[in-house]
């Protein structure tokens, strides 16, 4: 029983490069029925359960501990702590099962096993043969599996939430840590030579008149590649050299806006395979310290959200998404936080549908590793994943490299590391983070910020620091040549406690710490946005007081999104006094 036993999976790892596009892919899911076990020990890594050793070299039946197809089901995807509430609090591996039938349909084809997350470890095997590994709780990574499969085939999953300070995030957050397999398990069949990447914007500063495209193969072959976009009478054929191909041309697209969310169906084909997308066309870019959507000043009227649920921990399902926007929409929301790590795909999908824009995040949270090269890896990684997820969507206008991170020289070498990542993949998107302020001088400076298109910045005065003068003193302490998001401001208040303004806890002082905050932000030229913290209620183990029972209730809805609490209306009213 050796300690080092990991050591034998540190290979085969699916990062952003083995991540193919699969949108409008015709797949076949693997969700539903699964066998697991709560696997504490380790023992489907440590002890190999993946080889399935019932007999030993003599035939002789030799002891086992697992019973793979007599084990419990679990419906795949979703939080195994919401599943049963005897899992809520486990934190660890499990180990899940099942079998699924494979038929060859053409010559050369590929199988890629693409899984839409697990939070944080997950290390797949086929057929007794070890697939590899994926790091990382919020992306969707991908495994060529074609080489591993029989007519029918046996794949374990073994996943593991264990926190760790090496990871993104790293051991203490302020949010709960669903387990599992959340997010779509697939199987997708493409041919030998498929469309592994497709990339398609409007070009910034193009005065709305061309649009970019990138296409990459799975191989360094030549060919050409046509993409088609009827509605716009687009029909263009872009020359692929060594499995890349670019191509800028001249159209006129309708702007995509939250107002006016207009989706166009686009179509990729290239050799043998064929892909498409709905996509939106708007620019947006940054000027002086203004927020550019489509050549106007914006303003973002925003709320920040977790991806929580009561029912469905981190698994949410689309009607809650949906009426999560909804909510946001009813709150007089343009804009929304997804905090802190990529929330579902879908979430994207259902803005660029709906009209909310979205700021996009990795969970470079706090004070993680930032020495570490292994941990920088990994979090340009899960980066690198998420830009080429949503690259397509109208609705993510700001990738953030993270959230309240200390001002050391480690941290500035890692974050403005992930920023010129960012800008390097994508020349479309304003790159922000959610900074803390310079407390000692009251004021917006943070070594960051020179690497930022947009600032970010998490302020809790009339909370944390209770004395509401440091908040236009903060403005005027403050010179940004760039724009400025309030990316948390906020107070806690227990749904339905009423009492006196100083009453800290009660909706009173919640929304009295709304309107302090809103009748000095209003007033600053250079603040171009807000996503208060928080919209609903979420669980977290760190918050225990009378009034929290497990849950940060700086949310302006209760966790059951039945209460709307006093700030709601404080926030909703300001909102609607912008003009639109
Ligand atoms: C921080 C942090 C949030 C946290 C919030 C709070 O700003 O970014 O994740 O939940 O403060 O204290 O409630």
């Amino acid at each position: 029983m050796r300690r080092d036993f990991l050591q034998q999976y540190e290979k085969n790892f699916a990062t952003a490069d083995t991540l193919i596009y699969d949108r409008f892919r015709k797949k076949e899911s693997l969700n539903g029925e699964w066998h697991y076990t709560v696997d504490q020990y380790d023992c489907c890594l440590r002890d190999g359960w993946y080889n399935e050793r019932y007999y030993d070299e003599e035939g002789k039946r030799v002891p086992y501990d697992f019973s793979f197809d007599e084990w419990d089901v679990m419906p795949l995807p979703c939080s195994f702590n919401t599943f049963d509430e005897k899992y809520l609090l486990y934190e660890g591996p499990m180990t899940f099962t099942r079998k699924f039938l494979y038929e060859k349909k053409s010559e050369g084809e590929r199988m890629i096993l693409k899984i839409g997350a697990v939070n944080y470890l997950c290390h797949v095997f086929i057929n007794k043969k070890y697939v590899g590994l994926h790091r990382g709780g919020s992306t969707p990574f991908c495994f060529d599996i074609t080489d591993y499969l029989k007519e029918e085939n046996r794949i374990i999953i073994q996943a593991d939430s264990t926190r760790r300070d090496s990871q993104l995030p790293m051991s203490n957050t302020d949010w709960f840590n669903y387990g599992g397999v959340y997010r779509d398990i697939e199987l997708i069949r493409v041919p030998e030579i498929y469309v592994k990447d497709f990339k398609i914007a409007l070009q910034p500063n193009s005065n709305f008149g061309k649009i970019l495209v990138s296409v990459e193969l799975s191989k360094a072959v030549d060919g050409v590649a046509e993409l088609s976009i009827d509605e716009l009478g687009v029909k263009e054929k872009i020359t692929v050299k060594d499995g890349f191909g670019e191509l800028v041309f001249d159209a006129k697209p309708e702007l995509w806006s939250p107002e006016s969310p207009k989706l166009y169906d686009v179509k990729l084909t290239c050799l043998s395979d064929e892909v498409k997308d709905k996509v939106g066309f708007r620019e947006i870019r940054v000027s002086g310290t203004d927020i550019m959507l489509n050549g106007k000043s914006v303003f973002l009227r925003g709320i920040s959200c977790h991806e929580d649920s009561v029912k469905s921990g981190k698994g949410l399902t689309d009607e809650e998404r949906i009426e999560n926007i909804r909510i946001a929409k009813e709150l007089g929301c343009n804009y929304m936080r997804l905090a802190h790590y990529p929330h579902s795909e879908r979430m994207a999908e259902l803005a660029d549908e709906l009209g909310l824009l979205l700021w996009e995040e990795v969970p470079v949270y706090w004070d993680i590793d930032f020495a570490s090269e292994a941990t920088y890896k990994d979090g340009e990684n899960q980066l690198k994943e998420l830009i080429k997820r949503d690259y397509n969507r109208a609705s993510v206008i700001v990738w953030s490299v993270g959230n309240e991170n200390p001002d050391t020289d480690e941290r500035l070498k890692f974050m403005s590391g992930l920023a010129s990542c960012a800008h390097k993949m994508d020349t479309t998107r304003p790159v922000s983070a959610a900074c803390l302020t310079n407390f000692a001088k009251n004021k917006i400076e943070d070594r960051l910020e020179k690497h930022l298109d947009i600032i970010g910045i998490n302020e809790y005065i009339g909370w944390y620091s209770p004395d509401f003068n440091l908040l236009p003193a903060l403005f005027e302490n403050s010179k940004p040549e760039k724009p400025v998001i309030i990316t948390e401001l906020g107070a806690d208040a227990y749904p339905g406690l009423r009492g006196t303004v100083d009453d800290k806890g009660t909706e009173d002082c919640q929304a009295h710490v709304y309107e302090r905050q809103v009748e000095t932000i209003k007033k600053i030229p250079y603040i171009k946005g807000m996503t208060p913290w928080i919209l609903f209620d979420f669980r977290c183990p760190r918050r225990t007081s009378a009034i929290q029972k497990f849950y940060n209730r700086k949310g302006l809805v209760s966790p059951d999104r039945k209460h709307k609490k006093l700030a709601f209306f404080v926030l909703r009213d300001f909102y609607n006094s912008l003009e639109k």
